[in-house]
Parts: C-alpha cells; structure tokens; sequence
C-alpha cells in the first residue's frame, strides 16, 4: 500500500519489513524500529546505499540470526504511520537525521517499552533529550562518522556560492554563453573572512581544508575553547556573536541544534552581518529562520545562501528555501540559492561508516558493554556531552 503524506511531494513508499525468526518470546531478544530513508530502485543499482529501508544498515541477518524482531520503515510522518505503529513496544528504535522520525515529548510517551534511542550518523535533535533523560532513554550516535563527508560539502557549497557557479552551470546547460552575466557576482575565496559558528568536528575540518586558499582571516565563535584549532589553522576565536558575524564574508554553520541554537540565526542577527556576505548551513535548518534567510537574499543583504538542511525533512513543497532567490537576476535561472536536499553526511563512505558504527553500538548494548564515550549523547538520566549546550 502506499500512502502520500501531504507534506510531501514525492510518494515514498509506505514499505515496512518485519524481520522475525524463532519466537520473540525468549527473554533476551528484543524489537528493534529502523526508520530510515527509501531507496526504491537505487538501492538495488548501489547496495552500499545501506542507510535505507531496502539495505536496511547491512544488520538485518545479522540481527535475524540473534533471534531479535528488527522492523524497517520509511513511514514516518503521520499519526498512523508504520513508525508511530511500532515505536510503541520498541525497545531499541534507530533513526537517521537524513529523513528523520521525530521522537517528541508525544511519541516518547507513547513509547512504553522504549530504551535505546540510536542516531545513524551524528545529530540527535530529533529526539527530544530533555524527555529522554526524564524517561532515562540512552541516546547514541555514530560521532565522528560523516563529519569529512561534511566538511567536504561545507568547502564545495562556500566555492559554488562563492564563484557563482549555480548560474554559470545553468547558463551553460541550457546552451548560453554570457562571461558578464555571472563574472559580475563571482569572487576569490582568497582574502575573504570565513568563521564558524560551532568549531567541533566538523568546524574545525572546514576550517582545516579552507586554511590553503589563503583567506584574510579564519575565525569561530563556540563556548568551548579550540586551541588545537588555533594552532593548525591559525583560527581566531571571537567571543562576540556580534562581532564575529559582523566581520564575516562567510558564515558555516555546524553547531547542534537544541534550544540554545534554535533560530539563532534570525533577521536580528542577519542585520549584524555585512552587506553581500555567503552563509552555509549544513547543521540543522531550525538553527536559522528560513523566512528571514529568504528575506535577506532576495533584498541583497546577503549575496547566497547554501546547505542540505531544512528545518522539516522532506521540507513541504512551499518552503522558503525551495522558492528564494538572489536579488540579482540571471536569464537561465536563479542565483544565490545553493541547496541539496539532506546528502551531505550520506555519502556512500559515510554510509559505511555510520552502518558500521550502529551496528558496533548495538553488539555493546546487548553484551551490556559501555558505549564509546564520543557515542553518548545521553545516558543515565543527564547529558553525556558537551555540544548540546553549557549545562549544569
Ligand atoms: P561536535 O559535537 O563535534 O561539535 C559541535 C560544536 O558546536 C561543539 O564544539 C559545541 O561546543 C558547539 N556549539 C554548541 N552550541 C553552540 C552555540 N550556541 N554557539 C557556538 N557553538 C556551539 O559536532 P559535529 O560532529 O561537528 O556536528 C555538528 C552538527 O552538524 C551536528 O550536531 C549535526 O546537527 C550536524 N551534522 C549534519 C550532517 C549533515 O549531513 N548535514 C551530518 C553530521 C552532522
């Protein structure tokens, strides 16, 4: 059967596999829920796109032999879905950022049985940490696992916004040949100021990568201190937000999202920037507020706007980012707008990776072996990291 939430445009097929082998009865076996994206046809074409519902992670024999009840879905989005159906006597539920099922205060109180809460790849805002911790819900993830394929995406977003290749490429395709139309917004990264908002892992390899192209000034601005960063790069810390986003010429973005982030980057702190400056955005698309992006764009206060993330995932089919468009027109198409939809921490190493760092995370928690530190988000009642914000 296939069902069409309205959200989206594209039908996703509401495909649901249930794996069972032996009784489930036996003590020790438990019901796992995967939610992750669909395939369809591409995943036969590239087994090694394992984040999906038809390669399902590479784990279903594997979990099958153990006897274990492993249930993968795509469905996710509405009050019926194969998700909300499931995630009721889950015990452990494994989720990806790139289509993810969100874990409210709503669904988590549904979720009687529920304890273990995994991340197939890196970012856990979709569940909501605070209920978890009441509940005493561990949330993993696979740290670590896609933050190159990230930064990798970061650089290459900066270079399209930067030397306007969006325009230039359309032009081209469509059989056009004019130097001027996009010479006149295109520039060098060299001499620009490029500063991150969040310097962890992924901050600090963009910056790693940027530091050849010879730009004026690398900056960040974090609570935590990076003096490993400052001493590769020669990074400089702003204490400021102020201040360091007045003095940008490119913003990244690459800090978690929670509600110490949530729409930080906003029409306020939009106006603190300079006129014509590139933001990329590959953390989360709630750490900004979509309307005010768009409104900077199209009036010129910002020259372009990129990433792989939208604040909803799939966004519906009117969303800002979809739509936006800079204030200086091209005759083939739009200038300024350099998104994907969520692919940057997909790439098929990366899938590789934060497969394996699931399945790694599951061998622990049913030998009852602590997880890799970097791996806890939180556990125990209390956050287990440092990244979700300063807290007591
Ligand atoms: P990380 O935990 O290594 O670093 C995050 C940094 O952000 C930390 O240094 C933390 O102190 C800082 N931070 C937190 N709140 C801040 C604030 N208010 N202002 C400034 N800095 C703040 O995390 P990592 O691996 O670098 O990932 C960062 C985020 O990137 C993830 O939480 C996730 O949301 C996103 N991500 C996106 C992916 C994609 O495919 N688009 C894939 C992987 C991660």
């Amino acid at each position: 059967m296939l069902a069409r939430s309205p959200l989206l445009r594209t039908t996703i097929p509401r495909y649901t596999s249930t794996l069972r082998h032996f009784s489930t009865t036996k003590p020790n076996m438990v019901k796992i829920l995967a939610v992750l994206y669909t395939a369809g046809k591409y995943g036969e074409e590239q087994p090694r796109l394992l984040g999906t519902v038809e390669n399902k992670l590479g784990i279903a024999d594997w979990l099958k032999e153990q006897g274990h009840e492993f249930v993968v879905t795509a469905d996710k989005d509405t009050p019926d879905s194969e998700f909300r159906k499931h995630v009721k006597d889950a015990e452990i539920v494994i989720t990806t950022p790139f289509h993810p099922a969100y874990l409210t205060a709503e669904v988590l109180e549904s979720a009687k049985n529920l304890k273990c809460c995994i991340t197939a790849g890196v970012g856990s805002d979709h569940v909501d940490l605070d209920v978890a911790n009441k509940r005493n819900i561990s949330v993993y993830e696979v740290t670590g696992s896609n933050v190159v394929s990230v930064a990798e995406h970061v650089v290459m977003t900066i270079l399209v916004l930067v030397r306007n290749f969006v325009p230039a490429n359309r032009q081209y395709l469509e059989g056009g040949w004019n130097v001027a139309e996009v010479a006149r917004q295109s520039y060098d990264l060299e001499g620009k100021v490029v500063g991150t908002l969040g310097s962890g892992r992924i901050g600090s390899r963009v910056l790693q990568r940027l530091k050849p192209f010879d730009c004026a000034k690398l900056t960040y601005y974090d609570y935590q201190r990076n003096e490993q960063l400052e001493k590769d790069t020669g990074a400089q810390r702003v204490e400021d937000l102020k201040q360091f986003l007045g003095e940008l010429d490119v913003l990244t973005i690459n800090c978690p999202l929670y509600e110490g982030t949530k729409g930080l980057i906003n029409a306020e702190k939009l106006s603190w920037m300079k006129k014509g400056a590139w933001i990329v955005n590959t953390a989360r698309g709630a750490i900004v507020n979509a309307a005010d992006i768009r409104a900077a764009l199209e009036s010129g206060h910002i020259a372009g706007y990129g990433g792989d993330v939208t604040d909803r995932q799939p966004p519906e089919p009117s969303h800002d980012f979809y739509h936006m468009k800079s204030a200086v027109k091209y005759e083939h198409g739009v200038g300024g707008n350099a998104m994907t939809p969520h692919i940057s921490g997909t790439s098929i190493d990366a899938q590789a990776r934060y497969a394996a760092g699931v399945k790694e995370i599951l061998t622990n928690y049913f030998g009852g072996k602590a997880q890799l530190p970097a791996n806890v988000i939180v556990e125990g009642g209390a956050y287990a990291t440092k990244a979700y914000g300063q807290r007591k």
